[in-house]
């Protein structure tokens, strides 16, 4: 077990509302596990975060298979939020990522405020638990994320009634399957969020042509990988200019090239989703990329690179 403490490196570390990190490098929710499933390839005291599969009060199976499809440039899921619920993360998977030193974020989401509610409260009673993120951007669950994350209101309603049971830091994570991302930005923040993180998949499909039958059994399902990294850096790039809060970036990240090229667009951190399927070590590649830039190019600090677009 490689639980001993990385020596740390001053020039990588970062602070997102109150969350201190050895750099600025997270796992992207539903795309690495509860952590436990990468720890024979990466080791997570490495990593600035640990984003953990969305958690909702009871157990989900998710949608049925087939439920993942590779695409140009990216994938199609709708895995529908399968996950092992509140209760037994905190009694089965926590303990497990206490052992590291490592920002732990539980990444929570619910069909109704009250669910929101009572899901954040649940996490904010236990120790390990370092921050939350609250997914209200979910494309695939009819009854939930969309409607939440699509609407200024509601996503600021959910907002307030996490913020009102926890202590801990509030990450909102966007969704792009909006008009206007910036709006729902700034409702976020008035109503308390302490940064938001994004994007979220965005809404696709695809058809098999011998059947004419849509791939995914869901019909539709969320996009994620390179295909969607330039939409993905625009909207940070236009988020980052209109809010005060710290906003993560997530979108494509294959590489430290494209990490750099989100915080140089105003990302204070960025998350790394559908590069661990591909290289279960991208995260630490990412990582020693970013600090060889710094090194290369004189750059004393990670966040003295945040939001240096030229126009
Ligand atoms: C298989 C899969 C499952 C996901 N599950 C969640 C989830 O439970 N909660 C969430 O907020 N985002 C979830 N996401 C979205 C990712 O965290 C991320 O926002 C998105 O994939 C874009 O980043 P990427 O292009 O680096 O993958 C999931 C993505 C994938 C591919």
């Amino acid at each position: 077990m490689k639980t001993k403490q990385m020596k740390s490196d001053a020039a990588m570390m970062v602070e997102i509302a109150g969350l201190k990190m050895k750099n600025p490098v997270m796992t992207a929710s539903g795309t690495f596990g509860y952590g436990e499933e990468y720890a024979d390839y990466v080791d997570l005291n490495q990593l600035g975060g640990i984003v953990v599969k969305g958690l909702s009060l009871k157990p989900r199976l998710g949608n049925p298979p087939p439920r993942i499809m590779e695409t140009s440039g990216g994938m199609l899921n709708a895995v529908g939020l399968q996950n092992v619920g509140v209760e037994v993360f905190i009694r089965e998977k926590l303990p497990f990522l206490r052992k590291y030193d490592v920002a732990v974020i539980a990444n929570i989401y619910g069909e109704s405020y009250l669910e929101y509610a009572q899901v954040a409260k649940k996490l904010s009673q236990v120790q390990g638990v370092h921050a939350l993120e609250v997914n209200v951007s979910c494309p695939n669950v009819k009854k939930g994320g969309l409607s939440f994350g699509s609407d200024p209101k509601e996503a600021a309603e959910v907002t307030r009634r996490v913020k009102d049971e926890t202590c801990l830091p509030v990450i909102v994570k966007l969704t792009p399957n909006v008009t206007d991302i910036a709006s729902i930005a700034q409702a976020v923040e008035n109503a308390g969020a302490d940064a938001v993180s994004m994007i979220n998949t965005l809404t696709g499909m695809s058809i098999d042509l011998q059947t004419r039958t849509p791939h995914l059994k869901n019909i539709t399902g969320g996009l994620s990988g390179p295909a969607i990294k330039p939409v993905a850096l625009r909207m940070v790039w236009q988020v980052a200019q209109c809010v005060s809060i710290p906003v993560i970036g997530i979108g494509g990240i294959m590489t430290a090239e494209d990490a750099l090229e989100f915080m140089i667009a105003g990302a204070q951190a960025v998350q790394i989703g559908t590069a661990n399927f591909i290289n279960p070590c991208a995260t630490i590649e990412i990582i020693d990329g970013m600090r060889s830039y710094l090194n290369d190019n004189k750059i004393k600090n990670i966040k003295d690179i945040v939001g240096t677009l030229r126009t």
